[in-house]
């Protein structure tokens, strides 16, 4: 212990001055180019919703000749953008230069004649290259470069990000290899209309747009895609009727709840997904959940899709995810690396259960950062006095009002390292008082707790609300535990870097960020008696509490 503190102090001593102030520079430009390379969120949607609906999706054989596969569809006008990509085959998704291309695309195209089944003719922009003349002969495959669609394996990336030179460095790798790529996003918003093009059959005025992850600048190659449909723009909603004269008003159905409404819209819209919809598989209506969603397999791009409606709430803390992603390089960095970090070692899953989610760690992401000294990013409160006038939302009674113009935003200049970071987040939740203190990013301060549940964190925009509900007692406890141990370890992993000891061995051991996405003694532990569990977790945790006040200035 005593040679720990010692290894402690001199890693918090940091970098020498010089060092600090040019990385206090680096970390400045990189707020202003992260702030400045960002739109509002709408309307990058809208311009992606665009590209989309001038695109198409065609299933493609291995041995395709790329030349003649442009030349040929080439016909119908300019091609702006297209790539090939493998999921249960060969795909190529198709960008035109104009709407005119797709249409006349279509016109050429056959509906086909199965003999032994029938077809749905609904025709979509999914469709089959079955021009023979357009594969090469003898059956070889012809070099098309796929874009990846699927994350690298965890075992590659613990041998890629150890290979890097500084934690720092591991944690901008990570994000590298997880993040959506350009395509990958492209592949998501060419989902949501082809989705559109079902549900305009019947509200022609909706649109479906993806939320969550898909866009939040927090998502990774093989994430949900969240799609949203939207019939807030229908119009005639909210016009009055002239206080004279003759007008006339829509006659429609009646429901008992808004509710209702979106439950009936979801289930048409399903069954329509489930029957005409191709490529779509294993749909299921989920309707009595508390947010009625519509589930499905979308098997050309290989996205598990959830379709909700009337979600506007979502729709906003996505919004805001964006923004605080975009605000500063060290947010998105931290979150892909704490993401991944909880992800291997089980805190998070893909199964709905006791879990925390992703939403729910990155909501603790970005309370940790609200709470460093300076702040590395302001409280929900602040973002919300720097709104304009288009900002102003208010959702359900619920105001959901902040700033969208990233320019507007003022950070403080905290210089802190990503490696600090990573190691100080542990810190902070090793030793929170989760049985007291609520996390709540829109005050950036820890309030007592209103209700019982082992973890609350407030919902930022329905403030009654504790996204973190469904956690139990076990599962936060092994989040702390976890917590414990990768602190403890984090504050000695540089001494692990190859790299840097003596030896001079390069070697890609696992060091680092790398080391804490190795199994951990935490993770080994279920199986044994709980009061050793709860000895170890004891012991980590005064281990830290006397490492914090041994740190503190005034100790
Ligand atoms: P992934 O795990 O990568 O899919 O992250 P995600 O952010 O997309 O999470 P998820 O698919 O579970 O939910 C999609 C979006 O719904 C989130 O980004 C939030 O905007 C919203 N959301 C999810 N869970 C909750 C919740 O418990 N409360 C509220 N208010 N919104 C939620
Ligand atoms: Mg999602």
């Amino acid at each position: 212990v005593h040679s720990f503190h010692k290894l402690q102090a001199f890693f918090r001593r940091g970098i020498g001055s010089d060092a600090v102030a040019v990385h206090a520079e680096t970390v400045r430009k990189l707020q202003c180019d992260e702030q400045n390379g960002h739109r509002a969120l709408h309307i990058l949607q809208e311009e992606r919703r665009k590209q989309a609906q001038r695109s198409v999706l065609i299933s493609c054989q291995v041995t395709t000749n790329e030349k003649k596969f442009l030349k040929y569809l080439s016909q119908h006008g300019d091609i702006n953008k297209f790539f090939f990509y493998e999921s249960y085959g060969l795909y190529a998704v198709v960008e035109f230069s104009s709407s005119e291309s797709v249409a006349s695309l279509l016109e050429s195209s056959v509906i086909p004649s199965v003999s032994h089944e029938c077809v749905v003719p609904f025709k979509s922009r999914l469709l089959w290259l079955r021009n023979h003349s357009l594969v090469d002969s003898g059956g070889q495959t012809s070099g098309l470069v796929c874009q990846a669609q699927t994350t690298t394996p965890i075992n590659e990336l613990i041998h890629r990000i150890s290979t890097q030179e500084s934690i720092e460095q591991q944690m901008m790798s990570l994000t590298e290899a997880s993040q959506l790529t350009e395509e990958n996003s492209r592949l998501r918003f060419l989902v949501c209309s082809l989705l559109e093009d079902i549900a305009t059959a019947y509200f022609p005025e909706c649109t479906i747009t993806p939320f969550g992850s898909s866009v939040n600048g927090f998502g990774k190659l093989g994430c949900d895609l969240d799609m949203f449909l939207n019939l807030d723009n229908i119009k005639g909603r909210n016009m009055r009727l002239p206080k004279s004269g003759l007008s006339l008003e829509y006659q429609m159905k009646r429901a008992n709840s808004e509710r209702a409404v979106t439950q009936s819209i979801l289930s048409v819209i399903g069954e329509c997904v489930d029957q005409f919809g191709p490529g779509c598989v294993g749909v299921q209506k989920i309707l009595n959940a508390r947010c009625p969603l519509v589930r499905f397999s979308h098997q050309p791009s290989g996205f598990q899709c959830d379709l909700t409606a009337n979600n506007r709430v979502a729709m906003k803390s996505t919004e805001l995810l964006y923004l605080y992603g975009g605000l500063d390089a060290r947010v998105r960095h931290l979150v892909f690396s704490v993401r991944c970090w909880a992800r291997v070692h089980g805190i998070t899953s893909s199964i709905p259960g006791a879990w925390i989610t992703n939403f729910s760690l990155t909501m603790m992401v970005l309370f940790f950062l609200q709470r460093r000294n300076p702040p590395i990013i302001p409280t929900l409160d602040q973002l919300q006095q720097l709104a304009g006038p288009a900002d102003k939302s208010i959702i359900d009674g619920n105001d959901c009002t902040f700033v969208s113009d990233f320019a507007k935003v003022q950070l403080q200049s905290n210089t802190e390292t990503l490696e600090q970071l990573l190691s100080a987040f542990f810190e902070f939740y090793a030793t929170f008082n989760f049985s007291r203190l609520s996390i709540n990013i829109r005050k950036g301060k820890e309030q007592n707790k209103p209700e019982m549940s082992p973890l609350h964190i407030l919902n930022p925009f329905e403030t009654s609300l504790n996204i973190s509900k469904n956690v139990n007692v076990t599962q936060l406890d092994r989040f702390v535990a976890l917590c414990q141990e990768s602190s403890w370890l984090s504050q000695q992993s540089r001494t692990l870097n190859p790299k840097k000891s003596t030896s001079g061995k390069n070697t890609a051991m696992p060091w680092g960020l790398a080391a804490l996405l190795l199994p951990l003694q935490v993770d080994g532990i279920k199986g044994r008696k709980k009061k050793t569990r709860e000895l170890a977790s004891e012991r980590i945790k005064s281990l830290l509490v006397s490492l914090k006040k041994k740190d503190s200035p005034t100790s």
